[in-house]
C-alpha cells in the first residue's frame, strides 16, 4: 500500500528500527526491491533521484513507482530524494510523491532553513512531509568532507522548518568508499537528543560496515539509503549473464534474474535495518 513519509517513520519510531530506503531507476530495480521487502513483511521507501523527475524518464519511471507502492502487500513510500528545488517537489508531488526530501544543504545555514521551510509549507497542502539536510553529504570522490553536522544548528534547522526527518553528515558519502568509513555514532546519538527525538537519516548506505548500521539505528537513525550497491547488484548480474554463450534474448526472460538479483541485496538491507517482520 502507498503510504506516507510520516506513516514509515512512525513505524519505526515505535518499533525502534530502521526504514529502509531504496533508490529505483527502471521497472526492474523496482521490482526487486518491493519483492525484497515484501517476502520480509517490512515497510519501505521507493526513492528516485530528481534527475529522473527532471528528465522524461520521470514521466514513466513515476507511475511505475506508484503502482508497485499500490500494489504492494506492505507499506511502501514514494519519495523524492535529494530535491534541489521547487521544480522538482512540485513534478514529484503531480506526479504522486508521497514524501520529499529538499536538499538544501550546499545553500548557507539561512538559505537552507528558507527553501526547507519553503517546501514544507508547500508539501502540508498535500499532507506529504519532508526530509531535509544539514551539513552537505558529498561524494566519494570529493577532495574533502564538509563539516560535520552539530547538534545545536540541527535543533535550531528542526525547529524553524518543521521537517519530519533530517538527513545528516557523520563521517558518511554517495558512492563506493575507498575504505569503510568511520560513523560518528556519539554524534547522532547528541543530534537526536538536541532535536527532540527527529528522526535522523543515513546517506550513503553502500558499503557502510553492518556493525556501524547496526550502532546508528541504535543512535536514532530512522531511514537509511542505498543506492550504488543496488545498481551494482543488478548490472553485476546482467553483465554474468550476458556473458553466457546461451543467454536468453526477450528482455523481459533475460530481466527475471537481475530483479531476483536487487531482491536478494535489498533483502540483506531490511534485515540489517530491523525491520523485518514489521509491515502492519
Ligand atoms: P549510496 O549510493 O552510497 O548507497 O547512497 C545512497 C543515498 O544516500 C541516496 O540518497
Amino acid at each position: 500500500m502507498l503510504v506516507s513519509l510520516k506513516d514509515v517513520i512512525t513505524m519505526a519510531e515505535e518499533g525502534g528500527y530502521c526504514i529502509p530506503a531504496f533508490n529505483v531507476y527502471n521497472i526492474e530495480t523496482c521490482m526487486g526491491a518491493v519483492k525484497a521487502a515484501e517476502e520480509l513483511k517490512a515497510p519501505c521507501i521507493l526513492q528516485v533521484y530528481p534527475r529522473l523527475m527532471k528528465e522524461e524518464i520521470g514521466y514513466y519511471l513515476a507511475p511505475v513507482v506508484v503502482a508497485a507502492a499500490r500494489k504492494a502487500s506492505v507499506p511502501v513510500c514514494f519519495h523524492l530524494d535529494h530535491g534541489p528545488s521547487e521544480l522538482e517537489v512540485a513534478r514529484s508531488l503531480r506526479w504522486g510523491a508521497t514524501g520529499i526530501m529538499m536538499d538544501g544543504s550546499a545553500l548557507n545555514f539561512e538559505d537552507n532553513i528558507a527553501i526547507t521551510k519553503r517546501v514544507v509549507d508547500l508539501c502540508s497542502y498535500t499532507d506529504v512531509q519532508v526530509e531535509g539536510e544539514l551539513g552537505h553529504i558529498g561524494a566519494v570522490s570529493d577532495d574533502s568532507m564538509d563539516e560535520f553536522t552539530t547538534p545545536s544548528d540541527a535543533k535550531i534547522f528542526v525547529e524553524r522548518t518543521g521537517v519530519q526527518a533530517l538527513a545528516v553528515l557523520v563521517g558518511n558519502a554517495h558512492g563506493r568508499y575507498k575504505k569503510p568509513p568511520k560513523i560518528d555514532i556519539q554524534r547522532i546519538a547528541d543530534i537526536r537528543q538536541a532535536t527532540n527525538g527527529t528522526a535522523l537519516v543515513l546517506h550513503g548506505g553502500s558499503g557502510i560496515p553492518d556493525e556501524a548500521i547496526k550502532e546508528a539505528v541504535k543512535a536514532g537513525i530512522r531511514k537509511l539509503n542505498v543506492a550504488t550497491d543496488i545498481c551494482y547488484s543488478f548490472l553485476d548480474c546482467v553483465a554474468e549473464e550476458i556473458a553466457k554463450p546461451d543467454r536468453v534474448i526477450a528482455v523481459d526472460n533475460f530481466m527475471k534474474k537481475p530483479i531476483e538479483a536487487v531482491k536478494e541485496f535489498c533483502m540483506t538491507k531490511v534485515l540489517l535495518c530491523g525491520a523485518e517482520g514489521k509491515a502492519r
